[in-house]
Order: C-alpha cells, then structure tokens, then sequence
C-alpha cells in the first residue's frame, strides 16, 4: 500500500496534490462570469444563515486539527465579520469556558474519534451551540454527533503524524469562509482571486514538493541539532506551530512554534550563534515586520533558515548568510498549504537520518480516545 514510498507519512507528504484534488472535487463552482465563481459544501447550505447570524465562532480542536483551524482563522473572520475564537478541546474542558446558544462551534479533528474533542462537542451540545464537524473520517463519532458538517475527503491517513489532512482541513475551512462570507461587491475581487487560487493550488503544491532533496540536506545539516526554533507570524504562526509539531513528534528533537511577534518579549534570550531558527517570511501583509525581526535575529548572530517567497532572497537575506528555503507564491491565506510542506520534508528527512520510526513515532497514537 505504500507504493514506490518507504513510509506512509512520505507518501501522504507526497500524494498532497491529489489529496487536495479531491477535497475540492465538486465543491468549487466556476461559471463562464467571474460573478458565477463560488463554493457549494453540501452538509453546510441549510445552516449558513444560521452561522452568519451567530454571535461567534469558536474552533476547537487538539493538535494538527487546532493548528489548520489557526491557519483559517484569519480569513474567516475577514470575510464573515463574525468574531473567531480558538480552543484547544482539552483546555476548554478543563475550564468549562463559556459556550452559548448564539455560538456555532466547529470541531475540527481527523479522526472524528478525538476523546477531548469529543467531550466538547458533548459540552458544546448541551449548551446549546450549534455544532458543526470537520472531519476526515464518514460516520465517525464527531461526525454523527454535529448538527452538519463537511468531510475533507483526504483519504485514508495512516502516519500518525498528520500531513495531508492538515493541508485538507485549511482548505476546508477556506471554503467555510467563502460559503459563510457574504459575497458583497466589495469583497467580489478578493473572493474570485481565492477561488482561482484555490484551482491552482494542487500545482503549487506539485512545485513546492520539487524541494525534497533541498530539504533532505538542510536535515542532514541539522540532524544532531539538540532544539529548532520557527519563527512566524499572521497566517504562518499556525505553520510555525505544525512545522515544530511534526520536528518534536517524529523527530524527536526539541521544537518550538513562536509568534514572531512575540520574540522581544522572550523568546530573543535564547538567540546565540548556534541555535537553528528557522523565520518564515513569506510575501503577506506582515512581510516587512518579519524583514525586521530577521534584522533583529541577525544583529544577535542568530543561525537563520528563512523560508520567503520565490525570488525574495535578496531583500530577506541581503548579506547572504542565511540559508533561503524559496517557495512559489499563492494568495496570502492558502499560503499555509505551501509553506508547511517543506517543513513536513524536513521532519521527515530529519527522522529517518535519526533513525526513528517515522510511522509510529514512540508514545503516541494516531488517534487518542482517551483523556
Ligand atoms: C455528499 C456525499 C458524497 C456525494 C455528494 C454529492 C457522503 C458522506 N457524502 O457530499 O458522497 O458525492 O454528497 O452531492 O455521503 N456532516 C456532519 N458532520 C461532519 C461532517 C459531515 O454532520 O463532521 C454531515 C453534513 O452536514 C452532510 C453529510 O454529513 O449532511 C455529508 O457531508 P459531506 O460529505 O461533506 O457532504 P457533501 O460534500 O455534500
Ligand atoms: O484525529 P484528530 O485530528 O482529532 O487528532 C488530533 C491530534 O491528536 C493529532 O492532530 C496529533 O496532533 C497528530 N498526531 C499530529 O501530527
């Protein structure tokens, strides 16, 4: 079943494109106008009017599933006006934290069979909430137990790190945001450039996936590296935050996500001539504060990866001692779909180096039905 792969989580990293194919498989419309550009989720059209009305959103999830919904979230709360909050299912739980009849919470989790996730859907149930499922996984326990949902139609997921699901599940919620946006005419130009964008998607993801050797020997410069810091922010904190994911999971080698944003309140004690840190800047709104964070990281002699868009090398790394991963450019809010693929390569290729499982990293499940 693994084909002409070694591991399940290389061919998952791999089979992305066809993946992403198929999760948007009738449920993008293209008419001959662009006025007739628009998105059909079929387990959603009779609850629209009901989330657009909500008082809040709130996305709760563990793990991967929390960290696509963080990559969703800005759009959504761009296009839907509606304020997005984010829970991670075990704190909320933990806090029974307030959920109300106005809300509509959107459970997020591959399996469908998540424990915490689970349990705060039953939280959310009893509150009143609406309840809406993103699951990978038909007649799962979350996806029996929503009010509607949508399927992310990745396929079946076997390496217990998540990969093609995670890049399936932003999609998704992507296609939330338009299909719960209303489609005013000030956001028609926005609207149509995300569509098409999302079309082309499954060839940027082809193009991106060409850096596998790249990323094979920045693993092989890293791999007795004891820490690897990631640096993003605005859409890419959440890449951040999967890219160290997948390190410390199946590489075993310690990793921290870190809002960039964040960094002089902290995070910048830790800089020294010998710590990886590897800055995502690709080309967004927040570009030029990242330009200015790698300043900053650079004036500490910081050992800087910088991952920028195709053709940006020269204004993010102007001296040219920074090591530069290149990737093809795609509207800001798909561009977490790219950037996390050659992280996904790198805690790959940094685990097999290793000589770690990469399937069945120690200690964990792939899906954990118990709190
Ligand atoms: C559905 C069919 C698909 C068919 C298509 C044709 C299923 C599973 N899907 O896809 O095979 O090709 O119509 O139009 O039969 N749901 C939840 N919670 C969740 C996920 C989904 O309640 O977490 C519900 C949805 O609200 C919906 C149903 O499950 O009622 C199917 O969802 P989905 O597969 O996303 O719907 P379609 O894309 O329309
Ligand atoms: O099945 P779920 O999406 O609910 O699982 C949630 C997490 O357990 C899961 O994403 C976990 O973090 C992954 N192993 C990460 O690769």
């Amino acid at each position: 079943k693994k084909g002409n792969y070694e591991h399940f989580m290389q061919k998952e990293i791999h089979e992305q494109p066809e993946s992403l194919t198929t999760t948007m498989r009738g449920r993008l419309i293209c008419g001959g106008s662009s006025k007739a550009k628009s998105v059909l989720l079929g387990g959603l059209k009779d609850h629209l009017k009901t989330i657009r009305r909500s008082r809040r959103i709130v996305f709760i999830g563990c793990g991967t599933s929390y960290n696509a919904a963080l990559a969703a979230r800005p759009f959504l709360e761009e296009l839907s006006g509606v304020p997005v909050t984010m829970e991670i299912a075990s704190d909320l739980l933990d806090r029974q934290g307030p959920i109300y009849r106005e809300d509509t919470t959107v459970f997020v989790s591959q399996s469908g069979e998540t424990a915490d996730t689970l349990l705060a859907l039953q939280y959310a149930l009893e509150n009143g909430a609406l309840c809406v499922g993103i699951t990978n996984t038909v007649g799962s326990a979350i996806a029996r137990n929503t009010h509607c949902g949508v399927h992310i139609n990745a396929g079946c997921e076997i390496g217990v790190a998540s990969t093609k699901a995670y890049t399936s599940q932003i999609v998704v919620m992507t296609m939330l945001a338009l299909a719960v946006g209303a489609d005013t005419i000030s956001s028609q130009a926005r609207r149509v450039a995300v569509i098409d964008g999302l079309f082309d998607l499954p060839n940027k993801v082809r193009e991106v996936l060409k850096l596998n050797e790249e990323l094979k020997d920045l693993a092989k410069l890293l791999v007795q590296e004891e820490s690897l810091l990631m640096f993003g922010r605005g859409y890419n904190y959440a890449t951040a935050l999967e890219g160290a994911l997948k390190v410390k999971e199946v590489a075993l080698m310690h990793s921290e996500g870190i809002l960039a944003g964040e960094m002089k309140h902290g995070p910048l004690a830790l800089v020294d001539e010998t710590l990886p840190i590897i800055v995502i800047a690709t080309h967004d709104s927040c570009f030029s504060k990242q330009q200015s964070v790698i300043q900053q990281l650079h004036a500490r002699k910081g050992r800087l990866i910088v991952m920028c868009t195709k053709g940006d090398a020269p204004l993010v790394c102007p001296s040219g001692s920074c090591r530069v991963i290149e990737v093809p450019h795609v509207e800001d809010c798909l561009q977490p779909v790219v950037n996390i693929i050659p992280l996904q390569l790198l805690a790959y290729h940094l685990t097999v180096l290793r000589g770690y499982n990469v399937d069945q990293p120690r200690n964990l499940a792939k899906s954990v039905t118990t709190q």
